[in-house]
């Protein structure tokens, strides 16, 4: 199967998590990895992965036109939807995520039925934050009780590869003749 894993990021924690889907996927599948606004067309692809951070409760605004842009393509191909958030680090905010913001993402695009999705925690690093951000970032980790300065990584690489070796088999399955 020939499969697109695209993604947006903010500051790389997104990107990161999409290469370790897409290494994984590669071991069974032919694997493109691209960011979601270097996407041109689907036509190539069997099945798409995609993946954004969120952003003041929000997904960023690449993945909102992305799946407006290949609406149609999405609807007749398998996909799967992941994110990047800090609210996901916890198995609870994981559930929060994709019961409350998925669905808010995918409101718009009822032909759109994912295979799978998930929320893998994400990562705070105050150093790559500018003024504004960083005043963003405080406001989110008081209310996650998290510190307000430093770095923290909540990537789960386990749960991450786990997702994507799933996945993998999934797609396979897929494609096996009945
Ligand atoms: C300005 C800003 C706002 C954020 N808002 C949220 C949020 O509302 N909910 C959440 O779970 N995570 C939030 N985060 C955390 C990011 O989702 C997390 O840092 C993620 O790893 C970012 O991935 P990226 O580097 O690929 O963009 C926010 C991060 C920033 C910088």
């Amino acid at each position: 199967m020939k499969i697109l894993v695209a993604y947006v990021s903010g500051f790389g924690a997104t990107a990161e998590v999409a290469k370790e889907i897409a290494d994984i996927l590669g071991r069974q599948h032919t694997v493109d990895l691209r960011t979601l606004s270097a996407v041109r067309s689907l036509e190539p692809y069997d099945a798409v992965v995609i993946g954004s951070s969120l952003r003041a409760g929000r997904w960023l605004g690449a993945m909102n036109r992305f799946l407006k842009r290949f609406a149609e393509d999405l609807a007749s191909r398998p996909v799967a939807i992941f994110t990047v958030a800090l609210t996901a680090r916890t198995m609870e905010g994981s559930r929060r995520v994709l019961a409350e913001n998925l669905p808010r993402l995918l409101e718009r695009y009822p032909n759109l039925e994912p295979i799978a999705t998930e929320a893998f925690g994400g990562v705070v690093d105050y150093d790559k934050y500018n003024v504004l951000v960083r005043g963003i970032m405080h406001k989110v980790a008081k209310e996650e009780g998290l510190p307000t300065s430093g770095v923290q990584d909540f990537r789960d690489w386990e749960a991450i590869r786990h997702w994507a070796t799933e996945l993998a088999e999934k797609l396979a399955a897929g494609t096996t003749p009945a």
